[in-house]
């Protein structure tokens, strides 16, 4: 008997197999079920795939349990500290971090892709003013299909490279527009002279009849969120890009689709929902009503920015923008009084029973929607800035997908529980 195996019998057959056990570099070993309905007939069962591994990747590892997130290897924290976004995007793609000329050419190359064709900025006036930005987002992000034929051929290297060049550096540029068009407002070009978070700043604040200065704090604390951001390993949107793409479907296609995934409150659409319920929590004094509720099982109230599938005792890239957060706080003199809720919900939330039983600490959307109302941006735009973040996790992920040996589209099976076979009843007699 194998000695990395698990033996699995069919009480009703008595059937037995050998199921193999793989283990990764990190991170709990897997058993290895591809051939389990073949041998006996049988599927797994996991909602939500709390306990399925759906792919082998390189790229990012988390362990919930002791707070570790590692890009390609190196500690978050480590990189928060010494690198940037775009020298991320450039390790998360190509898998090294780069070397002084490999990064000034990425670098050229990426604020060389930033503008988009003109044709795509006419899209924006086919929106209704009203749109959430991520709205719009959905609907730009999979038009770059129908704009960039010559690098569409997944299976061409140069192709799909050209493809994760384009969606890192015409990101920014789509989704200050979606903010821009929102408020009857010019659509500004990007300024290739200007670093990434600068760049994107100067499209979503400044106006063509004055100039504009760039706080180095606020594009700093920008560069660190757009960074946080940047992978996750198999999280809903990056499974989501991983299974679009499965059926060969184009990169931004499937990034659309990424997209799509990550507006909803569970998951990027967090840090929005966190500052909706400050607002809604309105006062200190309501706070023990609010967690009250959140504890409530017949309540559907939750404490948004709370509680991680994977994380269970914190969030390490909660850790890193809670100490961004209160730097910025205290640089900009920002004087708001839904922080002063947010950090007595802060503490009272990590001294609560039901809180600490249930491992549910404050997560990165937490501060980062209080990170981002301290920058002025708009609170419709902070899912936005995750999806900007999170789009070289979602093409790194995709990329590695689409060149791996075996290629097979990504169709889960069920358990059917529905009526038994029966027939038609024509409709006079029902
Ligand atoms: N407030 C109150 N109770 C909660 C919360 C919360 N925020 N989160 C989980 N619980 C309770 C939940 O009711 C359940 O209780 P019980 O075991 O008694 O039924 C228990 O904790 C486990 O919750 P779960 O929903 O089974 O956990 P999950 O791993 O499926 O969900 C989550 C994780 C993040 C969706 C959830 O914690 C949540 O809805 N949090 C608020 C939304 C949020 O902040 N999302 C951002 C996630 S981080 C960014 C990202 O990676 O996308």
């Amino acid at each position: 008997m194998p000695k990395d195996s698990v033996t699995i019998t069919d009480n009703s057959t008595g059937k037995t197999i050998e199921i193999p056990i793989r283990r990764g570099t990190h991170g709990p070993a897997v058993m290895d079920v591809s051939g389990l309905y073949k041998n006996l007939g049988i599927f797994t069962y996991d909602p939500g795939f709390l306990s399925t591994a759906s792919c082998e990747s390189d790229i990012t590892f988390i362990d919930g349990g002791k707070g570790v997130l590692l890009y390609r290897g190196y500690p978050i924290e480590q990189l928060a500290e010494h690198s940037s976004f775009l020298e991320v995007c450039y390790l998360l793609w190509y898998g090294a971090l780069p070397t002084k000329d490999q990064f000034e050419k990425f670098r050229w190359i990426i604020s060389h892709h930033t503008m988009v064709h003109e044709g795509l900025r006419e899209f924006y006036s086919g929106f209704r003013r009203d749109a959430h930005p991520m709205a719009v987002m959905v609907g730009v992000v999979g038009a770059l299909s129908a704009f960039y034929h010559d690098s569409l051929d997944i299976r061409d290297e140069r192709s799909r490279e050209i493809s994760a060049h384009r969606l890192i550096a015409k990101m920014p540029t789509i989704a200050a527009w979606a903010y821009r068009y929102s408020r009857g407002e010019p659509l500004p070009y990007p300024r290739n002279n200007l670093g990434y978070a600068e760049n994107f700043l100067h499209m979503m604040f400044s106006y063509p009849s004055e100039d504009y200065t760039i706080k180095p704090v606020t594009a700093k604390a920008l560069d660190l969120i757009f960074l946080l951001h940047a992978d996750h390993e198999q999280n809903a949107s990056t499974s989501t890009v991983r299974l679009a793409g499965s059926s060969q479907a184009n990169p931004f296609a499937c990034v659309s689709a990424g997209v799509g995934t990550l507006w909803g409150p569970a998951h990027g659409g967090a840090n929005e929902a966190v500052i909706k319920m400050l607002e809604q929590i309105e006062d200190v004094k309501n706070i023990d009503k609010y967690v009250a509720k959140a504890k409530d099982h017949n309540d559907p109230f939750r404490l948004m920015g709370f509680g991680h599938r994977v994380y269970k005792n914190y969030d390490p890239r909660a850790k890193i923008i809670r100490k961004a957060c209160l730097e910025v706080l205290e640089e900009l003199k920002v004087d708001d009084p839904l922080f002063e809720i947010a950090m007595r919900l802060e503490e009272i939330a990590l001294k609560d029973e039901y809180f600490i039983e249930k491992k549910l600490y404050p997560n990165v959307d937490f501060y980062s929607g209080i990170i981002q109302r301290a920058l002025r941006i708009p609170t419709s735009m902070f899912t936005v800035i995750f999806t900007i973040g999170r789009t070289i996790g979602w093409i790194s992920q995709w990329g590695e997908m689409i060149t791996e040996k075996v290629q097979r589209i990504g169709r889960p099976r069920q358990l059917y529980i529905g009526e038994a076979k029966r027939d038609y009843v024509p409709m006079d007699q029902r």
